[in-house]
């Protein structure tokens, strides 16, 4: 988070902030509701719910996956649960606490995350005195806790501040827990370091208390970090092939904001600074071919099959009039987080509005794939964006497969055999040669069957892709 404006100022235009509706109202959870099925799960549609930034999805071994975010407005603490993560997006919303009417919590609520903390519900969000002269970004770091075992149900009642190291700017606490041990994360000024946050890591002896002096995991120092504001916020932590995974996000609010990332081994000692390495190039930034502007503040969950999601918020444009934190249009996304064959996180790039993209290994050629250099069609091994398709449906069963990095485009069935990409509006082709049948190719395959010919289907050639009549593994692709 950054601020510009004078607090006098601001205080006048929080009053303008747009009134939205959430639809508060009883709590979801009906029970009876079936739990989805894992293989038929529909497919996320980005954005997945506007206007919620800084997004925090926890899926709980209830079965429920759990939603919270930062409203426009910033004065209500809000949560939604559905059994599938494409269902979060017209889930009923709850508003569990509001902003009280004075004091150090009447004002901002932002970036709320829900955690199970010694056996009860907490969450953890950063608030604010309001305006009138009182210091708006006088942030810090509080928790409110329900009183029963369904966070959707239970009352909520506060808790208490987060006890930091200096009585400063703190905000986006994240918990985690690694090999036994529960730790905070969270962002703050420290005196002496001209930077609005850096990001500090203590264990914690009970949800509020550090067990142990924080140490300081990074500054922002580096270009990227340091645009309009010198911004390091908003961690999330995963482990996964032994390493322990901290995205952050950095720099202003604006199309500028990004995500780093820091690392440690698994088996180090997390306390020690030095067990920690920061990427020198940000891992997830603004992607104008997607149209995804000013992507982060990110959470981690699995999707229905366990497979990892990135969750993150973004604008779809870039431009933006006045303080971009008074701009309610950042929108919570989700997409496929991939590793690559060393076990590395490919965050790729923010794919951009529209059903989850998905990519096609080829069976004949493992560790090839189904993707695009330009508007050219390859079989290759090529960076992520390129082998990532979203499909469209085309009416009649049929989809139309859409490269995320060539939007309004899709693969077209050429009279030659060759397969092409062409503008959706104007394939230019045999009407139908943009559409193609999904089918079961076995083993858990699929093939893409031409529309016009049945018989033929995408397969993969010497030198990229073709459309023949191969029933071989050569037209059978593994979607992932
Ligand atoms: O969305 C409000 C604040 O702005 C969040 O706490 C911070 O991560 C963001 O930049």
């Amino acid at each position: 988070m950054n601020f510009s404006m004078s607090r006098r100022a601001f205080a006048a235009s929080a009053a303008l902030l747009p009134i939205a509706c959430s639809k508060a109202g009883k709590a979801t959870g009906d029970a009876t509701s079936e739990a989805a099925d894992q293989a038929a799960a529909p497919v996320p549609i980005n954005p997945l719910v506007k206007q919620r930034a800084d997004p925090y999805v926890l899926r709980a071994e209830d079965g429920w996956y759990y939603m919270t975010g930062s409203v426009p407005e910033y004065d209500r603490l809000v949560l939604r649960r559905s059994k599938t993560v494409a269902g979060l997006a017209d889930a009923e919303e709850r508003v569990l606490w509001r902003h009280e009417k004075t004091g150090p919590m009447s004002g901002f609520l932002w970036a709320p995350e829900l955690h199970y903390v010694d056996g009860r519900w907490v969450i953890y969000f950063a608030a604010g005195p309001s305006g009138g002269g009182a210091d708006v970004f006088r942030i810090r770091t509080y928790a409110v806790v329900c009183d029963g075992q369904d966070p959707m149900a239970g009352k909520w009642t506060v808790l208490g501040e987060l006890k930091t190291p200096w009585d400063s700017f703190n905000l986006d606490s994240t918990s985690f827990h690694h090999k036994g041990v529960r730790y905070m994360a969270w962002a703050q000024r420290e005196p002496g370091i001209e930077t609005n946050s850096n990001l500090y890591l203590a264990p914690m002896k009970d949800a509020l208390t550090p067990a142990a002096k924080a140490i300081r995991l990074t500054v922002p120092t580096l270009d990227w970090e340091i645009q309009q504001y010198k911004v390091a916020e908003g961690p999330s932590v995963i482990v996964r092939n032994g390493k322990v995974l901290m995205t952050y996000s950095a720099s202003g609010t604006g199309a500028v904001y990004c995500m780093g990332l820091l690392s440690a081994d698994a088996d180090a000692d997390l306390m020690d600074p030095h067990a920690w390495t920061k990427s020198q190039k940000p891992v997830f930034t603004t992607n104008v071919a997607t149209s995804v502007y000013g992507p982060g503040h990110n959470s981690f969950t699995v999707d229905e099959k366990g497979r990892d999601l990135l969750v993150y918020h973004g604008r779809d444009y870039e431009k933006i009039e006045g303080d971009p934190l008074l701009n309610p249009d950042r929108h919570a996304r989700v997409q496929r987080l991939y590793f690559d064959e060393k076990g590395a996180p490919d965050f790729g790039v923010p794919v951009g509005n529209g059903p989850l993209p998905e990519r096609f290994i080829s069976v004949a050629r493992p560790g090839t794939y189904m993707a695009h250099e330009g508007s050219k069609t390859v079989a290759a091994k090529v960076p992520l964006p390129q082998t990532q398709f979203r499909s469209l449906d085309a009416g009649d069963g049929t989809v139309m497969l859409s490269p995320i990095l060539l939007r309004d485009h899709c693969l077209v069935a050429k009279p030659d055999g060759s397969v092409a990409i062409a503008p959706i509006k104007a394939t230019g082709a045999q009407p139908g040669a943009e559409k193609f049948r999904r089918t079961d190719a076995g083993g858990g395959a699929v093939r893409f069957a031409t529309a016009g010919e049945p018989a033929k289907s995408v397969a993969i050639a010497p030198d990229g892709l073709r459309i023949d009549g191969a029933k071989d593994a050569a037209s059978a692709w593994k979607a992932d």
